[in-house]
């Protein structure tokens, strides 16, 4: 199983729309299995599909970064049943490196999804579970957590990303 390639702000798989997954094959699986490598080699706590170049509707989440089996979450499809309550603290992106800033998100959320053997799994949770999830399905819909920022907050780290990018470059 490969380590993948985690994209970074300015490609334009970040900010596309993923299309849904119509059946769990062994492509599916095998990203979902490389993703999970992925995640808990950088290390993270939540991977989106987008991140690794492939625009489709795939999320893993594992709080305990491969500490513990039980934690680990990986939801095709996943869509919030409910989300309540406000709650506002610091974030940051395997795709938006270097950049940590205050997001607020709800508390509590509701999310169902589908798990590899194409059983639906509906997921209760807050704190930071509750964070990771939106914050990956927000990956899914093209949005990144700065994007919930004030626009001039937003526009001076989209400044910043830009010049990290163009000095990489040259
Ligand atoms: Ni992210």
């Amino acid at each position: 199983m490969p380590v993948l390639q985690i994209v970074v702000y300015g490609d334009p798989v970040l900010t596309r729309k993923a299309e849904p997954i119509k059946n769990i094959n062994e492509e599916i699986v095998e990203l979902a299995q490389n993703m999970v490598k992925t995640m808990h080699s950088v290390p993270g706590i939540g991977l989106s599909a987008p991140q690794v170049k492939t625009s489709k509707r795939l999320i893993t989440v594992d709080l305990s970064v491969g500490e513990k089996s039980e934690d680990l979450i990986i939801l095709v499809n996943p869509e919030f049943v409910s989300q309540e309550g406000i709650v506002t603290s610091e974030e940051g992106c395997l795709s938006v490196p270097g950049i940590q800033e205050k997001v607020t998100r709800s508390a509590k959320v509701v999310v169902k999804g589908i798990d590899l053997e194409g059983k639906e799994k509906v997921i209760e949770a807050e704190d930071l579970l509750a964070r990771v999830l939106s914050h990956e399905i927000d990956h899914l819909n093209g949005k990144l957590f700065i994007d919930h920022l004030s626009p001039l907050k937003r526009s001076l780290i989209k400044k910043k990303l830009k010049r990290q990018l163009e000095e990489k470059k040259s």
